[in-house]
């Protein structure tokens, strides 16, 4: 049966674990030339309808690292862009190719292109959710850390589609997570229930940003207003204004705590310009890590299939 990565909900805690030492596996093999091709044969159609740097060329340079084609897919220059029903686009372009990326706004075209398509649909970032962007998170968690275990991540910001993957990822691994977000502004109420209906983590929303990052070994922030929020760009400024990673907040952590932004990173809003170029910031490690993740993500949904 095929797999389809559309959040992390679809991924066991071993599946989960797996994928992040198949990632570590693999990016050593990457270091030392010994890559298999084993996406040799293999076409990987990506559909991107919202803006995307590290998520694009990170799955292209996957496809091509492992011995496979990627097909880049924009929304104007397909029939997407004149309504063509997803369900329709899902049962023609199976025929064609290997497995689906894409970045699209609502959870429900991606979840539509899984169920009607016979190919595996990875998601690439939706309204809702950023998957791929949380595992490859752990990995770099792994890396710095040595360790998952005994984790507590501070999410520190706007309630949105990264943080709602935080959230999945704690209640599947069951580590401590604390989301600081203005009132108004918390995830999606719907994964904080199916989180608390987990019982497994500890999920702490509070509107305190200190209280948040207190006993904290990663602190991470993503922008105010997310991709079609930029409408809504000025009046967030505003009302997320205590919600910046700055040295002051820093202060309020552990000395050891790790700085995280999934990038692109608005300098002065959401995170200083000194925090994010500081000692504790790892950003540019965790955006090279969505490549090796990616990696051993399409190897595991379409090459050799082992993790
Ligand atoms: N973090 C992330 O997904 O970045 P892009 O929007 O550049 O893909
Ligand atoms: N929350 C951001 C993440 C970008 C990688 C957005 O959706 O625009």
């Amino acid at each position: 049966m095929k797999r389809d990565l559309l959040s992390i909900r679809d991924l066991t805690k071993d599946e989960i674990l797996g994928l992040v030492s198949k990632a570590g596996r693999m990016k050593e093999e990457l270091a030392s030339g010994k890559l298999p091709r084993t996406l040799a044969g293999k076409i990987v159609g990506l559909i991107f309808l919202k803006p995307s740097t590290r998520t694009r060329i990170s799955f292209e340079a996957a496809v091509y690292r492992l011995g496979g084609q990627a097909m880049f897919i924009t929304g104007q220059d397909s029939q997407i862009s004149r309504q063509e029903p997803t369900a329709d686009m899902a049962r023609v372009i199976e025929r064609y190719i290997d497995a689906i990326v894409i970045r699209t706004f609502a959870q429900s075209e991606v979840e539509e292109l899984a169920r009607y398509g016979r190919i595996p649909v990875v998601n690439a970032l939706t309204d809702h959710s950023h998957p791929c962007q949380i595992l490859a998170d752990l990995l770099t968690i792994k890396e710095k850390r040595g360790s998952l275990d005994n984790l507590t991540v501070a999410w520190v910001g706007d309630g949105n589609n990264v943080a709602n993957s935080w959230i999945n990822t704690a209640a599947r691994l069951g580590f401590s997570l604390n989301l600081a977000c203005p009132r108004g502004y918390e995830p999606d109420a719907k994964v904080l229930e199916w989180a608390a209906s987990e019982r497994i983590g500890k999920i702490v929303l509070t509107t305190d940003a200190r209280q948040a990052v207190k006993g904290a070994d990663i602190i991470y922030t993503d922008v105010w207003a997310s991709m079609g929020q930029e409408g809504e760009a000025a009046q967030r400024k505003e009302i997320f204004r205590s919600y910046q990673i700055n040295a002051e907040l820093l202060s309020a952590a552990p000395s050891h705590a790790l700085v995280f932004h999934c990038l692109p990173a608005h300098r002065g809003e959401e995170i200083t310009d000194e925090v994010l170029e500081g000692p504790q910031s790892v950003v540019f490690d965790e955006a090279e890590n969505r490549l090796h993740l990616q990696m051993a993500l399409l190897d595991w949904l379409i090459g050799s299939k082992g993790l």
